[in-house]
């Protein structure tokens, strides 16, 4: 694995439970990125890759695997996500922003009866990120967005009180990189708070001060 310290991109994730915009706020900074032309690439999980692609299938039916062989399916797929696309990324310089990553495990899973901290530690093969921007808004505000706004019935993973349990894993969480973002105001609102805490990691990094006026 890369060490933390050498590596020469940037790795931002965007966790939350559904519904909280998270995804919305990625696309927002990914384009601000881009018109300043920043080495940006965009990237999620679960992957488009054959786990990810049977990680899909369980959203309609979540009893087709045991939840240790669920759990696999998630870590299978974010092994092959860090050897593939993050670690060779991040070497080149890129900046990459993911829509989920091991924190959504830890939550997730652990909302299933996993240790969350368990979960984490069988995550060490993956690099951290040098952010992680949390996205936390009460569960009913994410489901009405889920269903009103992107007319999608809730799958498998987004039942309420499962969501409840995930949130309240989310909340317990500690790491440095990890910063708070209260999502249940507007798109703009939030995406000034987003922009709060991408600042001083580009100030603090190679690249140049991020001007994105
Ligand atoms: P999304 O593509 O809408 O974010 O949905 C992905 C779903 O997969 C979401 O409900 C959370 C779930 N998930 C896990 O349970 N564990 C994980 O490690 C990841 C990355 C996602």
């Amino acid at each position: 694995m890369l060490s933390d310290h050498l590596r020469k991109g940037l790795l931002i994730v965007f966790e939350g439970t559904d519904g909280t915009g998270k995804s919305t706020q990625l696309k927002l900074l990914y384009s601000a990125l881009k018109s300043k032309n920043y080495p940006v690439i965009t990237t999620r999980e679960p992957t488009d890759g054959k786990y990810g692609r049977e990680i899909r299938r369980l959203y309609k039916n979540r009893k087709r695997y045991s939840d240790e062989e669920e759990l696999e399916l998630f870590l299978a797929d974010r092994k092959e996500h860090v050897d593939a696309l993050l670690t060779p990324a991040l070497n080149r310089g890129k900046i990459i922003l993911c829509d989920r990553y091991f924190l959504s495990t830890a939550a997730y899973q652990g909302a299933i009866g996993f240790n969350p901290e368990t979960v984490l530690a069988r995550n060490s093969f993956a690099p951290n990120p040098d952010l992680a921007l949390l996205f936390h808004a009460p569960v009913d505000v994410g489901l009405t967005r889920i269903i009103s706004g992107r007319g999608e019935a809730p799958n498998d993973f987004e039942k309420a009180e499962n969501l409840q349990k995930v949130a309240a894993i989310f909340a317990t969480i500690d790491r440095p990189y990890i910063r708070r973002i209260d999502a249940s105001g507007s798109i703009d609102s939030v995406y000034q708070l987003v922009m709060e805490h991408v600042m001083p990691l580009f100030s603090n990094s190679s690249f140049s001060t991020l001007d994105l006026k």
